[in-house]
């Protein structure tokens, strides 16, 4: 199954303005689990379905080498344009077909990406290249279990970002937004290594609106509503931000919101 999103170059670089990383909460989990099962030293890490870089560029610093693979090569070309980062390399490709030789990779990631990805071949791959003790980690939020709060109006926020996901969700993909919700369980049930584990935590940030409504607009399900009505998705984007700066009765987009969303972790360790 090949799913074409994330390909256009408008997307790609909304994607780059406000798609954040995963949390040091997240990141911490993942390098523990490393750590643990396959110790140092930490050569190279693949991360799949990388997009614009987020997750890439934060393993950087924990690695000597870090390639992220994605099939969008104008999500790629937005990674690339980032400085700063030596020991990253951007390669298209899939995370069904890697390029790398049988057991010579320590930690394969995908971040808010395996949901996408066809599982046997996926798997069998990472399989493949993992060193013996390597190390999978496959992370992401749900779309469930997320809150919004500022000062009272935290029920209000709830219900009016609740709204504009029940209006994009005949947009979206199914199956693989069940997948993601489900937290990979179908694809963590085909993992064939017996050490592994899921790990679910709830991580608190801040996000300012204007970057709220940014992350709506990098949302799949919003990108497929905008081929279809764009002056409608257009609107949508304005009336959610006007819509909040009445709750929270302040004039600035850049005041910030309490966001408590719900991370989890699919970790596996390949057998020695
Ligand atoms: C929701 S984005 C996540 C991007 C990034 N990892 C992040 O955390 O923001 C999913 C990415 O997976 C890529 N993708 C989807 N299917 C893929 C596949 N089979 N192999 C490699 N990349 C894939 C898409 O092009 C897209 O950039």
């Amino acid at each position: 199954m090949t799913h074409r999103f994330f390909e256009g170059k408008d997307h790609a670089s909304i994607y780059q303005k406000y798609r954040f990383a995963p949390p040091d909460e997240v990141k911490d989990i993942l390098l523990r689990y490393l750590d643990e099962k396959k110790g140092q030293p930490h050569v190279l890490a693949v991360d799949l379905g990388c997009g614009t870089g987020q997750t890439t560029r934060l393993l950087a610093p924990h690695f000597k080498e870090v390639v992220g693979i994605d099939i969008s090569e104008c999500q790629l070309e937005e990674a690339r344009a980032v400085p700063g980062f030596s020991n990253i390399e951007y390669r298209k490709g899939r995370a069904e077909e890697l390029p790398f030789s049988d057991g010579s990779v320590d930690l394969v990631t995908a971040s808010a990406a395996a949901h996408w990805f066809d599982h046997s071949r996926f798997l069998a791959e990472a399989n493949r290249v993992l060193k013996p003790r390597g190390c999978i980690a496959l992370l992401s939020y749900t779309n469930q279990n997320n809150s919004l709060s500022y000062q009272n109006c935290g029920e209000q926020l709830n219900s009016l970002y609740e709204e504009v996901k029940q209006l994009l969700m005949p947009y979206t993909s199914n199956i693989p937004e069940a997948q993601c919700n489900s937290k990979l369980e179908e694809l963590y049930s085909a993992i064939p290594f017996p050490d592994k584990e899921r790990i679910e935590t709830e991580v608190k940030s801040f996000i300012t609106l204007k970057n709220l409504v940014g992350f709506i607009e990098t949302l799949s399900m919003f990108q497929t509503y905008k081929e279809k009505d764009p002056q409608a998705a257009n609107d949508l984007l304005l009336n959610t931000e006007k819509r909040f700066l009445d709750e929270m009765g302040v004039t600035s987009p850049d005041t910030e919101i309490e966001w408590t969303m719900e991370y989890f972790c699919v970790l596996a360790s390949k057998p020695k």
